[in-house]
């Protein structure tokens, strides 16, 4: 088991990256308990499939655990969903000693996460993230939130977890297109501050997507070791945290924009987001014609998405900018965007023009 220690002077905690941990989950969580009970809300799809081994392995350790099974989507990500799950937390008389776990994907974690940073004005949390995507970036860090009807995740908290634990085993049964959503989380850490990981992406990323145990440890390390980093560094997103937005404000203009339809989700909308910083960092003169197709041929190959979907290809660019400028970056109306310098660095490109964008719009996403 590998073990990254997010650390600064505000936070510590640990997140554990291995296989097979589900096993001895009650032992590894037991340390960061102040009581012997745990509330695990769930996705109900993760449910059947790991709640017989960690109900067995907290009973091992005499720990109560009371699952709470929930729908979970994009369209229910919202404050309804957090009155109602706080609703049946609380009704079981939850004190200040209690713990709360996230077991599933980035939108139920950062539903829990949020709905335990306002329990009792905030309860401990662990992480306990099943999908690839959530193990590389949403489970780490702190971002807690839900979606509004003006956008997404314009509700939320910087509250941390206790705990984070990866298990790879539970990729085992995630389907490969949410393996490849993931994906575009993970070569976001090469592309804006890490040129030897998209230089080892470029050689084993088909091995991650494909299984190779190994090769995922290795890949959601170095992606979480990244992320640290710059949580470490800028928690609150005052400064560099907004290079983790690479490929973001577009992406989200794209899911809402989309209604939120599962024929794009997150973290491909986050993909093709990314596609479109990178021709636009192109296009700008940021970086030249050969980085730009190092980037796309990756992407290609790898088999993420990389253009828009066929019921927005005639978007008019007005009205992708207007849902861009709900990001949560913009000031007074003004886009920020996050553009490429080289593989391994990115930058924060404040107040981008509209009319550029205009201008630009077909060229960067065709
Ligand atoms: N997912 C971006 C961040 O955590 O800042």
């Amino acid at each position: 088991m590998k073990t990254i220690r997010l650390k600064n002077k505000q936070i510590d905690y640990p997140i554990l990256i291995g296989s097979n941990l589900y096993k001895d989950i009650g032992k590894i969580c037991k340390k960061y308990l102040e009581k012997n009970r745990v509330f695990i809300v769930c996705d109900i799809n993760v449910y059947n499939l790991y709640r017989n081994e960690i109900h067995n392995s907290f009973k091992k350790t005499k720990i109560e655990c009371i699952f709470i099974p929930i729908a979970v989507s994009e369209k229910r990500k919202n404050i309804n969903t957090v009155a109602s799950l706080s609703s049946k937390i609380i009704a079981h008389s939850v004190d200040r000693k209690d713990t709360i776990i996230a077991l599933g994907g980035g939108i139920l974690g950062d539903i829990v996460g949020f709905t335990a940073s306002i329990i009792l004005r905030g309860i401990n949390y662990i992480q306990l993230p099943t999908t690839l995507l959530s193990q590389v970036d949403s489970s780490v860090g702190g971002k807690t939130g839900v979606n509004n009807i003006y956008g997404k995740n314009l509700l939320g908290s910087f509250y941390q977890p206790q705990l984070v634990i990866i298990d790879t085993n539970v990729l085992k049964t995630l389907p490969k297109r949410e393996l490849l959503a993931g994906y575009a989380e993970i070569i976001k850490y090469g592309i804006i501050k890490d040129t030897k990981f998209f230089q080892w992406l470029q050689k084993n990323g088909k091995k991650v997507i494909e299984g190779n145990t190994n090769a995922r440890i290795y890949a959601i390390y170095r992606s979480c070791i990244n992320k640290s980093q710059i949580v470490e560094a800028d928690e609150k997103e005052h400064g560099i945290r907004a290079l983790l937005n690479l490929g973001h404000t577009f992406g989200h203009a794209i899911e809402s924009l989309n209604n939120y339809k599962k024929n794009i989700i997150h973290g491909e909308a986050v993909s093709i987001g990314i596609i479109i910083a990178t021709k636009l960092s192109y296009v700008e003169g940021h970086i030249n014609k050969i980085t730009c197709d190092k980037i796309i041929n990756h992407f290609v190959e790898i088999g993420l998405k990389i253009s828009l979907p066929k019921n927005l290809k005639k978007i008019a660019p007005k009205k992708f900018i207007s849902e861009m400028i709900k990001d949560k970056k913009t000031v007074n109306k003004e886009i920020t965007l996050i553009l490429i310098k080289r593989i391994g660095e990115a930058f924060i490109q404040k107040k981008y023009s509209h009319n550029k964008l205009i201008k630009l719009f077909t060229e960067i996403t065709t």
